[in-house]
């Protein structure tokens, strides 16, 4: 299971990081813009993450045609060793061809922004790493999230492929619990959330009285 931050807040993620529990961070355009990072500080923030323990870091094209998003692809590649980085791709037309193009050069590869059940399997058939479906969004749009994402993860288990899932747009603990339940490779979340997963507030008091008695 992978576990994912899901921000572009170098300092929400330093809350975080770094944790065995996590495997990388994601990020998006809208992450960046949110946290005031522009494109040409994106390779130094990534740096930043992998540098703070993250094993792997998830970035995204910023172009909607194939040679742009190629051209981003390559301009984020280059300042990164093979596998640090995950080149996230939305899901689109243009989107499915450029990732394509990068499976075959063996860089790993996120379809992003993906809505519906043939989009996935698109997403496995060209041998990507991982199709990042959106939870909370899906729900926002008046679709059962959880049960599209559930008949999406019996499509990749049954395709055989390697490829696994990545939910984003996860906004309760409840909403997580839900995934972990349907088996899903891996999530990602916000800073936030994941300090709700991580501190307890009766494991913490269980904790404070342990001490207290240890230390008498
Ligand atoms: C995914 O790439 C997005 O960053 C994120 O998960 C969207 O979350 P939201 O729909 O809660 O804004």
């Amino acid at each position: 299971f992978h576990l994912y931050l899901d921000s572009a807040d170098l300092g929400a993620l330093r809350t975080c990081l770094p944790h065995p529990v996590v495997h990388g961070v994601t990020t998006n355009p809208t992450l960046l813009k949110r946290a005031g990072v522009t494109w040409e500080a994106l390779p130094g923030l990534l740096t930043a993450l992998l540098r703070l323990g993250a094993q792997q870091v998830q970035a995204q094209v910023r172009s909607p045609d194939v040679d742009g998003m190629l051209a981003d692809a390559d301009t984020l590649l280059r300042q990164f060793d093979p596998g640090q980085l995950v080149v996230k791709i939305p899901a689109t037309r243009a989107g499915l061809a450029a990732g394509a193009a990068l499976t075959a050069r063996g860089v790993p590869v996120t379809y992003t922004a993906v809505y519906a059940l043939e989009q996935a399997h698109f997403a496995a058939q060209l041998g990507a790493a991982y199709a990042a479906p959106y939870l909370g969004r899906l729900n926002d749009s008046g679709v059962d999230g959880l049960a599209l994402i559930d008949r999406m993860q019996a499509l990749v288990a049954a395709s055989g492929t390697p490829m696994r899932l990545l939910v984003a747009s996860i906004r309760s603990r409840q909403a997580y619990l839900d995934l972990l339940a349907l088996g899903v490779g891996s999530i990602t979340i916000p800073p936030a959330l994941f300090t709700e997963l991580m501190d307890h507030e009766a494991t913490i008091a269980a904790e404070r009285g342990f001490l207290a008695d240890a230390a008498e």
